[in-house]
């Protein structure tokens, strides 16, 4: 499977409805929003201030991590760069390619961080040591 870099990954804009008077409505359709079928959605939220989320790669996962509502920052790394994404609109995602550590944190009060997940989950697809992730990245 190709190793991807940071590089890879970048913010997507999201279809947005804007009406003036009642609000905004974004859209995510598959096969034609993202370049994976959505499985899975989870999000996560109540996260205290100073807690950190992530801390993991997955082998196989695509993802778009989405601020539903409120801010937090994405750091990718691939165990040569890293990079960071402050995400806080939710017309955007953060498209997150597979084989990358990922550090969430920074997250506002009241933050929700909505994943649209490629896969089912699968316990076997995380890698949660990072010096299991370096070996990883240079087999
Ligand atoms: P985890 O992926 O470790 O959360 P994060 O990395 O964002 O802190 O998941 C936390 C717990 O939730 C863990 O026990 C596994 C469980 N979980 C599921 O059962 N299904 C899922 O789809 C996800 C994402 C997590």
């Amino acid at each position: 499977m190709k190793k991807y870099n940071v590089f890879d990954c970048s913010i997507i804009e999201l279809d947005r409805h804007h009406s003036d008077r009642k609000g905004n409505l974004t859209v995510v359709e598959n096969g034609v929003t993202l370049p994976f079928d959505v499985k899975r959605v989870y999000y996560l939220y109540d996260v205290p201030g100073g807690e950190n989320r992530g801390s993991h790669a997955h082998k196989e996962l695509e993802q778009l991590i989405i601020a539903a509502s409120g801010s937090f920052t994405v750091t990718l790394n691939d165990g040569k760069c890293k990079r960071s994404f402050f995400l806080n609109r939710p017309y955007q995602g953060l498209y997150v390619k597979p084989g990358l550590w990922r550090d969430l944190d920074d997250f506002s009060s009241g933050a929700v961080c909505m994943v649209l997940a490629s896969e089912v989950y699968k316990a076997d697809d995380y890698i949660r040591e990072y010096e299991v992730f370096l070996k990883y990245r240079n087999a």
